[in-house]
């Protein structure tokens, strides 16, 4: 009885018995009958990626007009008023440079690294507020609200205009500033890796 006057031993021999048994288990029997199979409905309510030519944007349009009101509703309490210096990252590139720069977030173009600036498609940036932004609501904001807060980011950044209307036609064709910045030149398949630490 001693053995059982330590609960410890108790929990590990219950832990090792219950481990042992789902083992068994799961080697013997190949479906616990539980879940269904998802229907296309279903899948396509997950599958949100938009891809670089914009072909999965739902329809709806925004400006920067309307983004600029939903931007101080909803982003503004997290990115500043103004864009930047707030707790998150930056979002507009500040006219003046701050005095403390905050780390460069990867990948970096240098100071007033936006993602605006340095995302090589528009797109990209629909598709990073749609699926992750407001932060805790993710997956609230409309199709019409995206495109306008995506709007708003690229005019205050200035690489559209503050009228352009932006849609499933106008954001893929956007000419983004650093669109080949993400080129690796003179490197093919086969070739030694140019950055050797990476894997
Ligand atoms: C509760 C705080 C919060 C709110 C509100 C919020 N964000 Fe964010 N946002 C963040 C944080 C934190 C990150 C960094 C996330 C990470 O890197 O994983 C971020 C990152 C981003 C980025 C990517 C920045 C980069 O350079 O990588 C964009 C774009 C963005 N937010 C847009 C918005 C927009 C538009 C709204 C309003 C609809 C919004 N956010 C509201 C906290 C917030």
């Amino acid at each position: 009885m001693r053995l059982f006057s330590n609960p410890l031993p108790c929990i590990l021999l219950a832990a090792v018995t219950a481990f042992g048994l789902f083992g068994v288990a799961w080697a013997q029997s190949p479906t616990y009958g539980l879940g269904k199979t998802p229907t296309p409905a279903e899948i396509h309510a997950w599958d949100i990626s938009i891809g670089p030519e914009g072909k999965e944007l739902p329809p709806g349009s925004g400006t920067a007009k309307e983004g600029a009101q939903l931007f101080a509703d909803k982003c503004a309490a997290c990115h500043g008023a103004t864009g930047s210096g707030g707790p998150a990252p930056m979002l507009i590139k500040p006219a003046i440079a701050p005095k403390k720069p905050l780390p460069c977030l990867s990948p970096c173009i240098g100071p007033g690294n936006v993602m605006a600036l340095h995302s090589p498609y528009a797109t990209t940036i629909w598709d990073y507020i749609h699926r992750a932004m407001p932060f805790g609501q993710e997956g609230t904001l409309k199709p019409d609200e995206v495109y306008a807060l995506t709007a708003f980011l690229l005019y205050k950044n200035g690489v559209i205009k503050e009228d352009d209307v932006l849609n499933q036609q106008t954001l893929p064709q956007i000419k983004m500033p650093n669109r080949n910045g993400y080129a690796i030149p003179n490197w093919k398949p086969g070739m030694p890796r140019p950055f050797p630490n990476e894997r």
